[in-house]
């Protein structure tokens, strides 16, 4: 019988895309998925630590996974990602039947890893930080029947935000060749691929400058990857204010395939709480951006990553906070309690939050958003749209897809090949989904995208 693999991925789409790759090598290397990690002779845990409740997640798990190993020494159990990265060998001291520790910048290894993996074999800990990022060029493994695939152009960070632990983690950025970015997305597309999302920590700082060549930014990139035949959508994510450029803001109207959405994360709406965590913009700066956007891409939709409780966040700061998310109205919003993280800036600081403070407020804006993103929906009642096909809805007795402002649609007709542009009538808006009805398929090389979308 082949050897089966499982793969746990906490944390962010950096995290998916790497786990992405490594079922890619486990696969060439004669594995097959499980569905469950009881069922599997290779576990594996993709972890993050961003914030305590991730971190805790991956301990459990991998006392779980220490659990099956333990009466069968034949299976081989590991953890990579950020808290790889973060613990390095200390890991072993709480989960001794590790076989393998390796963090983010080391995966390019992780083919050597598999080649050993039913032999017996001593542990790899590979924590090296200072690695070039690896090249995760995709194969039909990983993309078969898929519409949608991601490509990492940085890694890293050299923010420093004063809450954040993923520059010690990630390292510092990397900016990868264009060339071979274009030709992963060429590659892709060439899978069937047909909506590509350019991923990095903060793509607006995506450089690359090489001798004899000419410099060429992030919206330069963009440019490129667009012109790519077959691409119907591009997408990227994720920006920082500071670095959002005029030139950048002016692809969401010179490109034709680039989505209308931007995941713009703005962490606090007071001015004070922005400069202690160092963010490098104000309130103001960042409803001018929002401003700049609207009136280039006026369907744009925006969303956003919030924190509260904050060290040292009164009410007045966190009522100008609330304040910004019913200036701005998001599409919808990710946001979290502040958590401390060992060796950042915010963990030494004074006038930490309680748990309870946290949470009310928290509690308070989910509330807030919820309404607002119901009403967002409802606005679409009646409106058509265009959606790209993912595959069948939880159910698994309609269609699923998204628009391109990346909200979910479903609708009835489970016929609908993956990767297909079907026009659609939303009829109602939910709080995460909408349902629609299908009115005609769509040729994109005949019809002009940007045109219909959202009569
Ligand atoms: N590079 C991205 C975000 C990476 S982390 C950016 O700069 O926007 C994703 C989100 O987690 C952050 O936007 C932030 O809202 C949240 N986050 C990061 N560190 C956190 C912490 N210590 N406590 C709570 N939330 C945190
Ligand atoms: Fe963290 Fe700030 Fe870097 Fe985002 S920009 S990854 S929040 S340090
Ligand atoms: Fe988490 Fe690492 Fe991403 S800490 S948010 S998985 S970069």
């Amino acid at each position: 019988m082949r050897r089966r693999f499982y793969i746990q991925t906490m944390g962010c789409q950096m995290n998916v895309h790497d786990s992405e790759f490594l079922s890619q090598c486990l696969i060439q290397g004669g594995y097959v998925p499980a569905e469950r990690p009881e069922d599997a002779d290779v576990v594996l845990a993709n972890t993050c630590v961003v914030r305590a409740k991730p971190e805790q997640k991956a301990y459990s798990f991998l006392g779980r996974a220490s659990a099956l190993k333990a009466p069968d020494p034949s299976k081989f159990i590991g953890i990579v990602g950020c808290l790889a990265q973060m613990k390095g060998e200390l890991l072993l001291k709480r989960f001794p039947l590790l076989d393998l520790i390796m963090g983010p910048r080391e995966l390019s290894r992780f083919p050597e890893v598999v080649k050993q993996m039913d032999r017996p074999h001593g542990k790899t800990v590979a924590t090296r930080l200072e690695l070039a990022p690896p090249c995760h060029a995709p194969d039909h493994t990983c993309f078969h029947n898929k519409a949608t695939g991601y490509i990492s152009v940085m890694e890293g960070c050299n923010n420093f935000c004063t809450y954040c632990i993923v520059p010690y983690v990630r390292g510092r950025e990397i900016s990868r060749d264009p060339d071979q970015i274009m030709a992963e997305a060429i590659r892709l597309i060439a899978l069937g691929i047909k909506e590509i999302t350019l991923l990095g920590q903060n793509v607006n700082s995506y450089v690359w400058e090489a001798p004899g060549r000419q410099r060429l930014s992030f919206s330069g990139l963009l440019q490129q990857v667009s012109q790519l035949k077959g691409l119907l959508r591009l997408r990227f994510v994720t920006s920082h204010p500071k670095d959002l450029s005029d030139e950048l803001i002016s692809c969401f109207a010179a490109i034709e395939n680039l989505c209308p959405h931007i995941h713009l994360p703005f962490q606090a709406g007071s001015n004070r709480i922005l400069r202690l965590m160092g963010r490098g913009y104000t309130r103001e700066d960042y409803l001018h951006l929002v401003q700049k956007l609207r009136k280039v891409r006026p369907d744009i939709a925006i969303t956003s990553d919030v924190m509260v409780g904050f060290p040292g966040e009164t009410d007045q700061d966190f009522q100008d906070t609330l304040d910004l998310i019913r200036q701005v109205r998001f599409d919808s919003l990710f946001s979290f309690k502040y958590s401390d993280r060992k060796g950042t800036a915010a963990d030494q600081m004074g006038n930490k939050i309680d748990e309870l403070t946290k949470g009310s407020r928290l509690h308070a804006l989910q509330d807030l958003q919820k309404r607002i993103t119901l009403e967002k929906n409802k606005e679409l009642e009646g409106r058509k749209t265009v959606v790209l096909v993912e595959g069948k809805s939880k159910r698994g007795n309609q269609s699923t897809g998204r628009t391109a402002s990346h909200k979910v649609v479903n609708f009835p007709g489970i016929s609908w090949e993956i990767g297909a542009l079907v026009k659609v009538l939303i009829e109602k808006g939910f709080l995460n989904s909408l349902q629609g009805k299908p009115i005609g398929s769509l040729s994109p090389v005949k019809e002009n995208l940007r045109s219909i979308e959202m009569k």
